[in-house]
């Protein structure tokens, strides 16, 4: 996502009390920064927020951490969540944001950090069959998403692009997950608490149907797990 510079996003985050840096220091206790013990989602690549913000604050009952790699990017995500919480007359208590390269997750979280569900919201092609590997949904990426996903853990994927969706398919079956819910046209076949992203709405602006599918963690296949290095 290009975006111009924000000078005043670190400021805001250094004093933002569920904004947490040095992400790699907090590996195995991600879950007792919250408040609350309850179930705990996580949204991968959040952006600018939107999704993560609108569903931390209508579901107090339900625990939000948000990631991404550029503090800029997480300053304008802090401002939104800011704004979404007051519209509803609460305090962001059950949200988390935190930035660390994902592709390194293993690093950042462990067995100890169990996520009921992961969301994936427009994350980055990467068309080139060489950087493949670098997808959020990549088989390789999901064996480690499996590592911190509670039993029966979910997916949440939605993307415009058809190539990556349709790769996605196959890297969700190659790394144990089940699909258990899929649309090609989400905005047309709607789903409960669908929150829009920024992306989410610039590509239905264009006509680009929003594909979006829920995979279920089951058991690992019998074939042996590697991705296809291009297609
Ligand atoms: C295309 S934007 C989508 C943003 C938002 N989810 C949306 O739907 O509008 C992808 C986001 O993922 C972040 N991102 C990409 N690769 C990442 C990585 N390896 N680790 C952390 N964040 C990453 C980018 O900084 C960007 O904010």
């Amino acid at each position: 996502m290009r975006m111009r510079r924000k000078p005043w996003a670190r400021p805001e985050l250094a004093a933002c009390p569920y904004f947490f840096d040095e992400a790699v220091t907090r590996r195995g206790t991600w879950r007792s920064l919250f408040r609350k013990a309850q179930p705990l989602y996580l949204e991968l690549g959040m952006g600018k927020g939107a999704f993560i913000a609108q569903a931390a604050a209508a579901h107090p009952e339900i625990n939000y951490m948000g990631v991404d790699i550029k503090s800029d990017v997480i300053g304008v995500a802090r401002r939104r969540v800011e704004s979404e919480f007051e519209a509803v007359g609460r305090t962001p208590d059950n949200i988390i944001m935190t930035a660390f390269d994902i592709t390194r997750l293993p690093t950042v979280m462990d067995e100890h950090d169990k996520v009921d569900r992961i969301y994936i919201n427009f994350c980055n092609p990467w068309p080139t069959g060489a950087h493949h590997k670098k997808r959020l949904t990549h088989t390789r990426q999901l064996m480690n998403y499996r590592n911190i996903l509670a039993d029966g853990g979910e997916i949440h994927f939605k993307t415009d692009d058809d190539p990556l969706f349709n790769s996605s398919l196959r890297y969700f079956a190659e790394a144990g997950f089940e699909v258990i819910h899929m649309t090609r046209d989400l905005h047309a076949n709607p789903t409960a608490d669908n929150y829009v992203t920024e992306h989410e709405i610039m590509f239905s602006e264009q006509g680009i149907p929003i594909k979006f599918c829920i995979a279920k963690m089951v058991a690992l296949p019998d074939a042996p797990v590697e991705a296809a290095e291009a297609e």
